[in-house]
């Protein structure tokens, strides 16, 4: 190994061993080594910033039906555990400044929007992190690059990713066209190739590629010279990591 040892990030905390988005599971990746988190966000019906990957409640929780029209008082009563594993009955879904308050400062957090609810996620979410003092820890990133291009230029202190499963012709020359500063390319894995990520670098962009499970994957990302891998397996990646210094 000649690069710079990509960071391990730990997607929806640690989502191959712990139910996805809850406290345990961020606390078993950090427990496990990783040095940041992806954690996906809906909203309330009364505004409160939810993290959770999908819109609705059924996969994940005991509960059912949209996010955004259940108040927080009614989605924190739920089980977020026991789909999961019995072990974990008990769990709950948290609020993004749950997750803050019980990771470190300068712990990457890798905040994924999963949708803008015509605006009113994105003001929470600045609004959220001007007041966290934590704006140098997060990326913030979406498949919506529209969202991320208005989030950017509502507040130029935050870093923004686009996120993305495309097979691009030129993944650094796309970034360009957004015309804003964007931090990082987070792209599926299987669609970056060693030139994509030099010449992201190049062009002073992070990439944090999505969501890399086995071993050879790791190797060949690792080799390419990615910023950071997100993995539902943060613990194999630092043992994969420790055993090729
Ligand atoms: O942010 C990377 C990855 O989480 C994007 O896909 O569906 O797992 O949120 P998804
Ligand atoms: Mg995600």
């Amino acid at each position: 190994m000649n690069k710079r040892k990509p960071l391990v990030i730990g997607h929806r905390g640690a989502a191959g061993e712990a139910p996805e988005n809850t406290l345990a599971s961020f606390a078993l990746a950090a427990a496990q080594g990783a040095e940041g988190i992806e954690l996906d966000i809906h909203i309330s019906k009364d505004g409160e910033i939810v993290v959770c990957h999908d819109h609705t409640l059924d996969r994940t929780t005991n509960g059912s039906g949209l996010i955004c029209e259940h108040n927080w008082q009614d989605i924190r009563q739920l089980d977020a555990g026991a789909w999961f594993a019995d072990n974990y009955r008990g769990e709950r879904v948290p609020l993004l400044r749950e997750v803050f308050k019980m990771l470190p400062p300068n712990f990457l957090i890798n905040v994924e929007v999963k949708h803008a609810y015509e605006g009113r996620l994105e003001q929470e979410l600045l609004a959220y992190l001007r007041a966290s003092g934590r704006m140098e820890d997060v990326v913030i990133s979406s498949f919506d690059h529209q969202c991320i291009r208005r989030l950017k230029l509502a507040e130029p202190e935050v870093k923004v990713g686009l996120l993305y499963a495309a097979n691009l012709f030129d993944h650094a020359a796309y970034a360009r066209q957004a015309d804003i500063d964007v931090y990082s390319l987070h792209p599926y894995y299987q669609t970056i190739a060693e030139p994509d990520v030099t010449g992201a670098a190049a062009a002073g962009l992070a990439t944090y590629p999505y969501t890399v499970n086995r071993e050879e994957d790791f190797a060949r990302l690792t080799m390419d010279g990615v910023t950071g891998i997100i993995t539902d397996y943060p613990g194999r990646l630092r043992a994969f990591l420790e055993g090729n210094q």
